[in-house]
């Protein structure tokens, strides 16, 4: 453990605050408390201090300490991204199969949003903090629950959330390879699958892939996350984001080549997010690389501590933040001091949302009653290739819906989400979803595949009954 003393924190000037706009309850976000610090002047919390790079530094809040003022004093000052530290989580949305609940996950959000804040999602598909219905599903009705549960969360939050965990911790601790779960054994293509369907389900939403010991560049288990990331970008799989979660200790120390982790993530074409940053012992040198680090790469977009107090840590014995009850620690000073130092460099890069290989806007037929489906190919690759298919209702309303056509040359899915689908021989049957039946008149749905074969285009049947 480091015990070197630091420099004091230089001199602070007050931050102006720019109050834009106060808001109200979940959707009705206006405008946002925007900090701002003069040129040349040192912020005074870490948020602002965090901005004056175009980053962000948060926290995780709980719901149930929200009515500690000491603690949402600190918290409202401070930071200025948040993230639920369970109660986003499955077993918290989904406790029983279909029915959802957001209680929870929409008090700390309205909180974060009521002060100005935004919001990190965490987290969807998980082996972890799965509810009971959900740890004795396997195979297909898994997959399905998993899709349904995706759509059903970013459901509710969508076009509200700056960036989701989509898969959490899928990697096993060693080897390099995938973590053996229920998730897992519905086939190798989950991850994917998961990133595919929280795309559709909330376009703006940055999507990343968080773990924790995936920090230490030399680490089979960093090495197996990377590749799969280099992996989804070269096959067009919609991911924006790597989390490092970054929960430092005695077993999984912090390491200088930190910032080759990052530099390397970023260089795929991913930001990196530092999503639950916690040291054993709250070392103030560490704190400060760990913010050197992420401040030296462009892409590298913010900082979020596992918690506000070491009170309020999920390891409190490790002392592992950055306040004591309502005091700073050294740690504070550090990190406010290197955030402080960083030069005003450009903001970090927005991820570009992937274009779909462009294809050919279909001309519009009239439909009457009843629905019309249409395939357009959405990416493609030796092999293999994506789909979406459109379904249409026509001139009323329609509540369910099946989506027919015969494969040309052998094609055959390989996976498929927001719909149910039966094969026989070349020919496909996909039936709505539980949750994608109803269109109203005019309106249209999509779901998705993935197929092995040469890119095809086959004319489809819709019916309704
Ligand atoms: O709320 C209940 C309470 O009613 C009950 O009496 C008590 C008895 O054990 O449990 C309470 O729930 C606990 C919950 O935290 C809220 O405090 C759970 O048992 C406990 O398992 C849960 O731990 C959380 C842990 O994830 C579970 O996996 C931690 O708070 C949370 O910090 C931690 O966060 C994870 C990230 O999601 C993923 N990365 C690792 C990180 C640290 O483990």
């Amino acid at each position: 453990m480091d015990t070197k003393a630091i420099l004091p924190p230089r001199p602070l000037k007050s931050p102006r605050v720019l109050i834009a706009a106060a808001v109200g309850v979940l959707g009705v976000v206006t405008a946002v408390m925007v900090p701002t610090t003069p040129a040349g002047a040192a912020a005074s919390t870490l948020g602002a201090a965090a901005a004056q790079s175009g980053r962000y530094f948060g926290t995780a809040i709980s719901a149930g300490r929200l009515g500690d003022s000491q603690y949402t004093t600190i918290a409202n000052r401070e930071f200025n991204m948040v993230t639920a530290e369970n109660e986003m989580k499955i077993d918290a949305t989904e406790p029983n199969r279909g029915q959802f609940n957001f209680t929870n996950g929409d008090r700390v959000y309205n909180w974060a949003v009521q002060n100005g804040k935004r919001v990190r999602g965490h987290t969807l598909a998980w082996h972890g903090q799965q509810p009971g219905w959900m740890q004795s599903l396997s195979g297909s009705s898994l997959r399905q629950a998993m899709i349904d549960h995706i759509n059903g969360v970013m459901g509710h939050y969508k076009g509200k959330i700056y960036a989701w965990d989509v898969v959490n911790e899928a990697y096993a601790d060693s080897g390099g390879g995938r973590r053996d779960s229920n998730l897992q054994r519905t086939g190798n293509d989950w991850i994917e699958v998961a990133f595919r369907t929280a795309r559709a389900a909330d376009p703006n939403a940055k999507l990343c892939y968080n773990d924790y010991n995936i920090d230490n560049w030399t680490w089979a288990k960093t090495q197996g996350v990377y590749n799969m990331v280099r992996d989804f970008k070269q096959r067009g799989v919609p991911i924006d984001c790597v989390g490092l979660q970054s929960h430092f200790n005695s077993g999984s120390p912090y390491n200088s080549n930190y910032r080759t982790t990052i530099s390397s993530f970023a260089a795929l074409g991913v930001d990196v997010q530092i999503t639950e940053l916690d040291i054993q012992g709250a070392s103030a040198q560490t704190y400060a690389a760990v913010v050197n680090d992420c401040l030296a790469v462009t892409r590298c977009a913010g900082i979020t501590v596992w918690g506000v107090r070491d009170q309020d840590s999920w390891r409190s014995g490790d002392t592992p933040l950055l306040f004591s009850g309502g005091n700073k620690k050294p740690a504070y000073d550090a990190v406010l001091n290197a955030l402080n130092a960083a030069s005003p460099g450009p903001t970090p890069t927005p991820t570009p949302t992937p274009t779909p290989t462009p294809t050919p806007t279909p001309t519009p037929t009239p439909i009457p009653d009843g629905c019309a489906a249409t395939i357009t190919t959405t990416n493609s690759w030796q092999g293999g290739f994506q789909s979406t298919v459109t379904v249409q209702a026509g001139g009323a309303a329609i509540s369910e819906w099946t989506v027919r056509w015969t494969w040309p040359d052998g094609q055959s899915i390989s996976s498929l989400w927001n719909g149910q689908q039966s094969v026989s021989g070349s020919s496909v049957t996909v039936r709505n979803a539980a949750y994608n039946g109803s269109i109203a008149a005019g309106g249209s749905t999509t779901f998705g595949f993935t197929a092995n074969g040469t890119a095809a285009t086959p004319t489809a049947t819709c019916t309704s009954p």
